[in-house]
């Protein structure tokens, strides 16, 4: 999935969070943190929709770690992120030394790194010993929980066969010595109402959405529609989606 096409102008605006859906998941990353302070590592961090969250929350320094110029052009600029420094490159080759970072934050990425042993060896090797990797992600817990997923069955399709399991990448972490200390379902208020759904999903930020063909999406996006015009009055949409620790 190239990050640096077409996607990167949409991400932003396609895949807004209210500060509200934002502050659950930083309560959720103070759960796992512990006291001691250090630098955190953003995993793939996009236009860094978390990278200011997590500095500005926990007072810590956040490298933004992104390998698509496209994505990282549209972070905010240098003179607004806070604590947070951006830097070109992958998880498969972290540029950073050994125990740098306290924790690592890895939101919707490691189902897209081609090496997925070599990422997760890199993230052993850069997290200090017993910081956490917290990964976030749909997994088979919330796989179902998506709210535009039924009007796109193909997306789900994709997200199914090209997508690494929850097993498998436990078994990555395992193979570094690393184990899942906890599994959480966490629920974020993603759009105040269908409607607002519609209008989020029609911009395509989202790599399964991306890889459909234009009339599969086309399809689905008329059936999301009919289901927006269809409400009455609106009702925020919620999703859950899950964090699981790696220690
Ligand atoms: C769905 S976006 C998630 C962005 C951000 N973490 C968030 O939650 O908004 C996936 C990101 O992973 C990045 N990515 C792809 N391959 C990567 C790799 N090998 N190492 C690190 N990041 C990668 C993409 O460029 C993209 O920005």
């Amino acid at each position: 999935m190239d990050y640096s096409g077409r996607i990167a102008g949409s991400y932003r605006a396609g895949r807004r969070l209210p500060p509200e859906a934002v502050s659950s998941w930083t309560d959720a990353v103070a759960r796992h943190l512990g006291p001691a302070g250090g630098a955190i590592l953003d995993l793939g961090s996009g236009t860094g929709r978390f990278s200011s969250a997590l500095a500005t929350r926990f007072g810590v320094p956040v490298v933004a770690l992104e390998p698509a110029d496209g994505m990282r052009e549209q972070a905010p600029p240098a003179g607004s992120r806070g604590g947070v420094a951006m830097a070109a490159g992958r998880g498969e080759a972290v540029p950073a030394r050994d125990g740098a970072f306290v924790a690592v934050w890895a939101s919707q990425v490691l189902h897209h790194v081609d090496d997925l042993p070599r990422c997760v060896a890199e993230l052993r090797r850069v997290v200090r010993l017993g910081g956490p990797v917290m990964v976030r992600g749909t997994f088979e817990a919330t796989g179902a929980l998506v709210p535009w997923a039924r009007y796109f069955p193909e997306a789900a399709h994709i997200a199914t066969e090209l997508f690494p399991t929850l097993e498998e990448i436990t078994a990555a972490f395992d193979a570094v010595g690393m184990q899942p200390r906890a599994h959480d379902v966490i629920w974020q208020t993603t759009a105040g109402s269908m409607g607002e759904l519609a209008a989020r999903v029609g911009l395509r930020a989202d790599s399964t959405l991306e890889l459909l063909n234009d009339d599969a999406f086309a399809a689905g996006m008329a059936r999301l529609e009919a289901a927006a015009a269809a409400e009455t009055s609106p009702v925020p949409v919620r999703e859950a989606l899950e964090l699981v620790v790696f220690v």
